[in-house]
């Protein structure tokens, strides 16, 4: 990447247009943070409902308390162990964030990215850079330049492409604008690693208060019906699905016995591969043209949580069809 290409992103930034941009969790769609008009072309392009708050990225945690009115002890710390990195923190939001960005709420996601384009870019704008995931609303997120194109096309000024992301998942989010620590969307960071330097257990937030979009039930889907299911119960679903007349694929570590007529994709066991490839494998089910994917439940231990998670989310999404 070429440094006059990340100025010129920069002065797109600047003008108020779009650009998509690497980060290590999945690639965003980054507007200037305190341009409204560019903020609003963001829940344009991706078709999502303006209630939505977006993560605000940052070139480092000394912009925090520009954008933050006060900044508990403890997001200092985390910040200084994950930051650069996949955590987004959940803080009172200083004067300057509107409303646009909080969906009117009172308080911001924020987050310095370790993807070094995205570090170079952040530098170079000077400011925060407001980011959601770079797909239409409710689908799968890109985790390569070339997804952005597949989602996006000519919506947006600008696509970097600084390669597959590292994580493949999006951030952890975790809540410390109240009380006590919450974990608001299980991401990249495993929730044992936080909870180790938080030095207790975290909260969940309860399932009523959808602040987060990426946590309402249905999201992260593909076109094909998801189904989720211990390894024991693989082959049996695997063959009542291929009855219906559907073609069926089977996700899952290892090589398991199946029927015939049942395609199969390998996904790593290692559970960090597995985040990395997941969304790229949810992309292939559908490039393939599955109509219906069945995937092993992963242990929910690590990266286990943010994977379990969004095959979940995925498999909410089957609406209109039966169980
Ligand atoms: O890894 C990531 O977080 C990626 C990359 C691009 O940074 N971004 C991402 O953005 O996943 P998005 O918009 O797809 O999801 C952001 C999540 C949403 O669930 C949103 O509701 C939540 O962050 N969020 C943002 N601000 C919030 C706030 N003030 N309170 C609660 N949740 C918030
Ligand atoms: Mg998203």
């Amino acid at each position: 990447m070429s440094s006059a290409e990340i100025e010129y992103a920069a002065r797109l930034l600047r003008e108020g247009n779009l650009v998509a941009f690497p980060t290590e969790t999945v690639y965003g769609l980054g507007a200037d943070a305190q341009n409204e008009a560019a903020v609003r072309r963001i829940f344009a392009v991706k078709g999502r409902p303006a209630s939505h708050p977006v993560i605000v990225h940052l070139g480092s945690a000394s912009q925090l308390q520009t954008w933050t009115r006060s900044v508990p002890s403890i997001a200092h710390t985390l910040a200084r162990r994950f930051w650069p990195g996949p955590l987004t923190l959940v803080l009172k939001r200083s004067a300057v964030v509107s409303d646009l960005i909080t969906g009117g709420q009172d308080t911001v996601g924020l987050r310095v990215p370790a993807n070094p384009m995205a570090q170079q870019l952040l530098t170079a704008f000077g400011g925060g850079i407001a980011a959601p995931s770079a797909n239409r609303y409710g689908r799968v997120s890109p985790t390569t330049a070339e997804d952005v194109r597949t989602e996006l096309g000519d919506l947006v000024e600008l696509i970097l492409d600084g390669g597959p992301s590292e994580v493949g998942v999006e951030s952890t989010i975790v809540d410390l604008s109240s009380g006590s620590p919450a974990l608001l969307r299980p991401g990249g960071i495993s929730a044992e690693d936080l909870e180790r330097v938080i030095g207790q257990p975290m909260s969940t937030a309860p399932a009523s208060v959808i602040r987060a979009p990426g946590m309402q039930a249905a999201h992260y889907a593909p076109l094909a019906r998801i189904l989720l299911a211990d390894s024991s119960r693989l082959a049996s679903l695997a063959e009542r699905e291929r009855r219906k007349g559907h073609s069926v694929v089977v996700l899952s570590p290892g090589m398991p016995s199946l029927p015939n007529g049942i395609a199969h994709i390998r996904v790593p066991e290692a559970l960090e591969e597995y985040a990395r490839v997941l969304y790229r494998t949810l992309r292939e089910v559908d490039r393939r043209r599955f109509d219906v994917a069945i995937a092993q439940s992963p242990p929910l231990t690590g990266l286990g949580l943010a994977i379990q998670d969004r095959l979940t989310r995925a498999a909410a999404a089957n609406f209109d069809q039966e169980p």
